[in-house]
């Protein structure tokens, strides 16, 4: 059973859930990124199973016209015990997602390695595929810049796991910066960015660039949590900018929602806030 609050961040255990959220924001004017929960799966059979969900929630995409991409998680298509079996599975999913796009996100840092060697490998033949990559992560320059010589499509995002002051910038004023950093470098190459974050701060310094540099809104889109910055899509929206929402669902909720609830220490108190505000 899900919980009260946990609704505010996850659309329920059922991908009819889902697909009630996504045909409301299709209403607004927004998209969708339809995530089925699940992630650290050890048994080879949960994995066949994942991949089976996920080729029938494309086939409910195309029958009930929703708009909406997807996005999955490698570890719950086997990454984390073995690279060709979870190629094989993101294969399989590709090969079914001919009409839509498909986001891989990104986990703790264990698995970045191999997510963005896969990544890069299947963009080859894919081009409907993104990535996720994380600004807290101090290797994640390299990454972009590898990434843009294939002319790769990101979702840039702050990062969300408990990661080491060796690996990751503690401070949030470095996270901020290499945010700004990789997207500018991104778009000054006409590589595809979704701006993944609820910071309106820096929404507001990356829009200026934007405007600035006269950037086509073909090369990046807005994107946002269910339950968080409502208004503020919205906002966005009448602007004339994309929007996508991240609708996730399924059983597996827990893991996503405390990431949610305690991915930094202000947010806690933020949640608290909006909790109360919305
Ligand atoms: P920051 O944490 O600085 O928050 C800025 C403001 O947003 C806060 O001050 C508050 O007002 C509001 N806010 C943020 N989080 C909130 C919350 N939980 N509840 C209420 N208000 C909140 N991460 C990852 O590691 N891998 C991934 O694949 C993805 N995928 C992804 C997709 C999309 C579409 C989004 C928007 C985000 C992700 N993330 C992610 C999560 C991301 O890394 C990050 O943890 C969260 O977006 C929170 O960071 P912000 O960028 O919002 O900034």
């Amino acid at each position: 059973m899900i919980l009260w609050f946990a609704k505010r961040y996850i659309a329920g255990e059922e991908l009819d859930d889902a697909v009630r959220d996504i045909k409301e924001l299709n209403l607004q004017g927004i998209g969708g990124i339809l995530d089925a929960l699940g992630e650290d799966i050890t048994e080879k059979r949960d994995m066949q199973k994942a991949v089976t969900n996920y080729i029938s929630i494309l086939d409910e995409i195309e029958q009930r016209k929703i708009i909406t991409v997807i996005s999955v998680k490698l570890s719950q298509l086997g990454l984390g015990i073995d690279y060709d079996f979870c190629k094989q599975h993101m294969k399989k999913i590709m090969r079914k997602a001919r009409h839509t796009f498909v986001w891989i996100d990104m986990e703790g840092s264990r698995y970045t390695e191999d997510t963005i060697h896969l990544y890069l490998e299947l963009y080859k033949t894919y081009k409907n595929l993104g990535i996720c990559i994380q600004s807290y992560l101090m290797r994640s320059k390299g990454d972009i810049e590898e990434i843009i010589k294939y002319k790769g499509k990101v979702r840039m995002v702050k990062g969300a796991y408990k990661e080491p002051p060796t690996i990751a910038f503690p401070k949030l004023r470095d996270v901020n910066e290499q945010f700004f950093e990789l997207t500018r470098m991104l778009l000054k190459k006409k590589c595809f960015v979704q701006i993944a974050t609820h910071d309106k701060r820096l929404i507001k310094r990356i829009l200026e660039f934007i405007k600035k540099q006269n950037i086509n809104k073909k090369y990046f889109e807005f994107a946002f949590l269910k339950g968080i910055r409502r208004k503020y899509r919205i906002q966005l929206v009448k602007e004339g900018y994309q929007i996508k929402v991240y609708v996730p669902y399924g059983k597996q909720w827990f893991p996503y929602f405390w990431r949610r609830v305690t991915e930094r220490k202000e947010n806690l108190f933020f949640v608290l806030k909006n909790l109360l505000l919305e």
